[in-house]
């Protein structure tokens, strides 16, 4: 038997080469070598542990981590090299097997030992998703600043709170913004509980069965920073479960960043005039000179739909597999990536255009004093009186009525016509009926009063998890 000189991963049972178009169709360096960062410190732990059980001297562990190191440099510093040197390495693990091997000769060969690019690619990819899912963090972090920065800003200015898209009971701005920063914490927990499930490490499961040559599990997944090691090595090497779970809280956190697009082009509109759209997020139109259209926030409404594919991909490509790892678990990564890059770029717009956001105050004030508003208000007040609230609603639905038929603002009806509806109106009345005081009642923790506002502010900023703002 002549020792080999090639850098193939395997072939030696075949005999033909692999057609060239299905070369092309298996190879995953082009988007994989995204986990060099990880597969290189997978590396050093996975050479670390052979010399702990002797398959390495000490002298060739480190031979090995030097060049693991100057492969780590040179990838970083010369992209193109990955690209030319890897034209025809089938995967980032082949790439760097292949440049160990032009480093150091067969002792680059050594390191395999034992281990499979089944357990290496579950264990890079959860590394992956544990960074990936602490830069959303911080980037959500930044956006729930920009929105309590706001709210701070425009405390005590009021607009028309809505439901089913129709005039409500009026709230503070500020209640309105927090409302949203509220939905962005859930994502934080999630995105913590993503990064929670992608915390064991499959190291030493091998390609389905486990390690023969007493590999130290903790002692690598300790070097590499994760706080337990998988249970069953059949589960780790096809396990992408950390995986659903970030692209779930990246879907989260898309869906709430589509719902706030939403509420801001619909602000930007001209029928309601709450904004003025920032110049830095907005474009023109190559045929209206008018126009300034709201497309940060109508992008990233628009791109919520991929994110949220990315999860019913991920899931559907899972769900007819077998136990053990199949070739389908490929197809994992791309969409992952795609989706942590482009909710990455949402947050950041999202964040700048929140904080650039002119509110017009005139403007929501005056849709905030449509009397409609205060139509509850007038219910509640005959409540005080001790009418009971059903009986009121149907008082105050008739007052309306008599308002429309006279074609007047029901608010100025006088007080001998409301008290003709019901006796239970007195002078009281109308001086306790104004946009601040149906604000001010709502006095309840989580309600809309000034001073429950301030409290959520307040309450908020100590919920924040300290980590989300590391960067
Ligand atoms: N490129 C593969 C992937 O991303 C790595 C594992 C390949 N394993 C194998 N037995 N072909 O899943």
């Amino acid at each position: 038997m002549t020792e080999r000189k090639d850098s193939k991963l395997w072939g030696g049972r075949f005999e033909r080469a692999p057609d060239a178009r299905f070369g092309a169709f298996q190879r995953s360096l082009v988007f994989d070598r995204r986990l060099l960062p990880q597969e290189i410190a997978v590396d050093r732990a996975w050479a670390k542990a052979l010399e702990q059980i002797g398959i390495f001297t000490a002298t060739e562990v480190k031979e090995t981590l030097a060049a693991l190191d100057k492969i780590a440099q040179r990838a970083e510093s010369d992209p193109a090299w990955v690209e030319s040197f890897g034209a025809d390495a089938e995967d980032v693990h082949h790439f760097v097997e292949k440049a160990l091997v032009e480093e150091l000769g067969p002792l680059g060969w050594r390191l395999h030992t034992g281990r499979s690019r089944n357990e290496l690619v579950a264990t890079d990819f959860r590394l992956f998703v544990i960074c990936a899912a602490a830069q959303t963090k911080s980037s959500l972090f930044a956006l729930i600043n920009a929105l309590l920065a706001q709210a701070k800003g425009k405390l005590g200015v009021p607009m028309a709170g809505m439901t089913h898209m129709q005039h409500a009971q009026p709230i503070l701005l500020s209640h309105f913004l927090l409302a949203h920063a509220e939905a962005f914490t859930r994502d934080l927990t999630r995105l913590q509980n993503a990064a929670a499930s992608a915390d064991a490490c499959p190291m030493g499961s091998g390609a389905l069965a486990g390690n023969s040559f007493a590999i130290d599990r903790a002692a690598i997944a300790c070097d590499l920073g994760f706080s337990k090691i998988t249970a069953n090595s059949l589960d780790a090497v096809s396990d992408r479960d950390f995986a659903l779970d970030y692209l779930f809280a990246l879907s989260g956190v898309a869906t709430h960043l589509s719902r706030i697009a939403e509420d801001f082009v619909l602000f930007a509109s001209q029928e309601f005039s709450y904004v003025i759209l920032p110049d830095e997020y907005s474009t023109g139109s190559s045929l209206m000179p008018q126009k300034k259209n709201p497309d940060c926030w109508e992008l990233i409404r628009g791109k919520t739909g991929r994110i949220t594919g990315a999860l019913v991909g991920l899931l559907t490509t899972l769900k007819g597999l077998p136990t053990g790892y199949q070739r389908d678990l490929q197809e994992d990564k791309e969409a992952l990536f795609s989706a942590h890059d482009q909710v990455d770029d949402m947050l950041a717009i999202a964040t700048g255009a929140i904080k650039t956001t002119a509110f017009r105050d005139d403007r929501l004030r005056s849709l905030a004093s449509d009397p409609a508003l205060l139509a509850t208000e007038a219910a509640d007040y005959l409540v005080r009186k001790g009418v009971p609230f059903r009986q009121a609603h149907d008082l105050v639905g008739k007052i309306l009525k008599e308002a429309e038929s006279q074609q007047k603002l029901w608010t100025e009806l006088p007080l001998d016509e409301l008290r003709r509806i019901s006796p239970a109106f007195a002078e009281d009345f109308a001086s306790g009926l104004t946009i601040e005081g149906a604000v001010e009642s709502k006095k309840v923790p989580g309600g809309t009063a000034l001073e429950s506002v301030r409290a959520a502010i307040v309450d908020l900023e100590s919920r924040l998890p300290r980590e989300a703002g590391a960067k």
